[in-house]
């Protein structure tokens, strides 16, 4: 049913996009920013993440389809999918729900028939999470050039931090990929999944479709106790054999089998590469999507003078005193406002926020609506470019090295709040620092 016979109807789209946007049991890391919106649609750099997806793959000539997969209600994309459309006129959006946590290659395998509709030869699969140059166009050369099954993207990280994501051995010269690994247990490779793929339709779906023929035999030999939903799908006395099979991901049950043919290859990338997981991690990304856009002289971005240090993004509505001083790596969202003589650095300040005159904000993200007292200092440390941590140990305690107010919450005038996460609708009147406040 699945080999489809290539190049059949020229005239549709040979390469279909899904991004992967999970739901609202995922992004629990992004918290307290997920508590307001929903992970995917958390502006960086002026834009929600999964815009930057969108515009990625819009480079990609032949896709004339996106789909967002996920379990967010389906409410929750409408609005972006409209403004999108209009943006991207070259390709329909649609958002499918799945009606449960799937898991990444079971969400695909759920919606093969939409995947499937107009035989596109060729799948690209984004997660969501993810802050990228998204190579998907050299990715494309790969696939071809070696008549591939898959490719993925890669990219190197510390030998320390390598575990802690799915690792590729791969052969240096071929690019082919011997082996697969999630987060192995000792160190095998600093060649990590960046969590963007492009697949053979032929061949993704019949490789989901044996992994879980396979878990339909032995299904109690695979568990995942990471995931509620995949640890009560197995427990015993489940018998909805069909509703288990489909929870599959990607990354455990189906890469390291495609490892075993001779055609899945890895195109590396020597470009940025962040995760967005923890809610402080949006400022590393916002830092390196506001460099790339400044690279590329984006008109969106302020231009540099003696009170703006590029890159920042100054949303049309947002109001700023002319002798604040922004940048770099700051993004200001619709309708805040900036008072006189304000100190704005490393930082994310979302809609409707107000830092009155002569405050401080660095390393921070200041919440929907929040404000920021005359003279206060919101702050949080520095990470070196090279680290994928958010946290950092500060006398002796593991601590979030972003600040974080989440929405509503007021600091008061000369308050100093430092390396703090701060849930919605607080108000702080005196100095804190290293301290989650509830
Ligand atoms: P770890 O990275 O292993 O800690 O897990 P995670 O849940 O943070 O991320 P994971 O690698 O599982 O997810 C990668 C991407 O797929 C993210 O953008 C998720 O939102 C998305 N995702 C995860 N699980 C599902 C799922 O069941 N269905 C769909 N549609 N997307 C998912």
């Amino acid at each position: 049913m699945l080999q489809l016979p290539l190049r059949e109807h020229p005239n549709q789209s040979s390469t279909k996009a899904v991004i992967l946007v999970g739901g609202p049991s995922r992004g629990t890391r992004f918290r307290p920013l997920s508590l307001d919106v929903p992970k995917p649609l958390f502006e960086v750099a002026g834009h929600p993440i999964i815009h930057h997806c969108l515009k990625a793959i819009a480079k990609v000539n032949d896709v004339r389809e996106v789909i967002l997969v996920g379990y967010y209600d389906e409410t929750v994309f409408r609005d972006f999918i409209k403004d999108a459309a209009k943006e991207f006129p070259q390709f329909r959006i649609q958002y499918l729900r799945e009606y449960t946590a799937l898991g990444t290659a079971g969400g695909l395998y759920h919606f093969r028939d939409a995947i499937l509709k107009g035989k596109p030869e060729r799948l690209l699969v984004l997660n969501a999470d993810v802050c990228c140059s998204f190579p998907l166009v050299e990715m494309l050369r790969l696939f071809e050039e070696k008549d591939a099954e898959a490719v993925i993207l890669g990219t190197r990280v510390g030998n320390d931090a390598a575990t802690n994501f799915g690792c590729i051995v791969s052969d240096s010269h071929t690019k082919r990929v011997l082996h697969y690994v999630e987060k192995p247990e000792s160190h095998i490779s600093n060649l990590i999944n960046c969590g963007v793929y492009l697949f053979a339709t032929e061949c993704i779906f019949p490789a989901i479709r044996s992994a879980i023929k396979r878990r339909t035999t032995r299904p109690r030999l695979l568990s995942y106790p990471s995931s509620d939903n995949l640890e009560s799908s197995f427990v015993a006395g489940d018998d909805d054999e069909s509703e288990r099979s489909e929870v599959l991901r990607l990354e455990q049950d189906i890469l390291s089998d495609l490892a075993d043919s001779n055609r899945f290859f890895v195109h590396e990338t020597k470009d940025f590469w962040r995760q967005i997981k923890s809610a402080g991690s949006a400022v590393p990304a916002n830092a390196l999507y506001l460099q790339k856009a400044f690279q590329a002289q984006s008109e969106e971005l302020m231009p540099p003078s003696a009170t703006i240090v590029p890159p920042v993004f100054i949303h049309p509505t947002a109001t700023v005193d002319p002798t604040a001083k922004l940048g770099p790596n700051v993004s200001i969202g619709a309708r805040v406002v900036v008072g006189a003589g304000a100190r704005i650095k490393d930082s994310i300040v979302l809609e409707d926020s107000e830092i009155r005159h002569d405050a401080c904000v660095m390393h921070s993200i200041i919440g929907w609506s929040s404000r920021v007292g005359a003279w206060a200092r919101v702050e949080g440390t520095p990470i070196p470019i090279s680290s994928h941590s958010t946290s950092i140990i500060k006398q002796g305690v593991k601590v979030q090295s972003i600040t974080i107010l989440g929405k509503e919450c007021g600091v008061g005038d000369e308050v100093r709040v430092q390396n703090c996460v701060c849930l919605p609708y607080k108000e702080l009147k005196r100095d804190v620092a290293n301290e989650v406040i509830m």
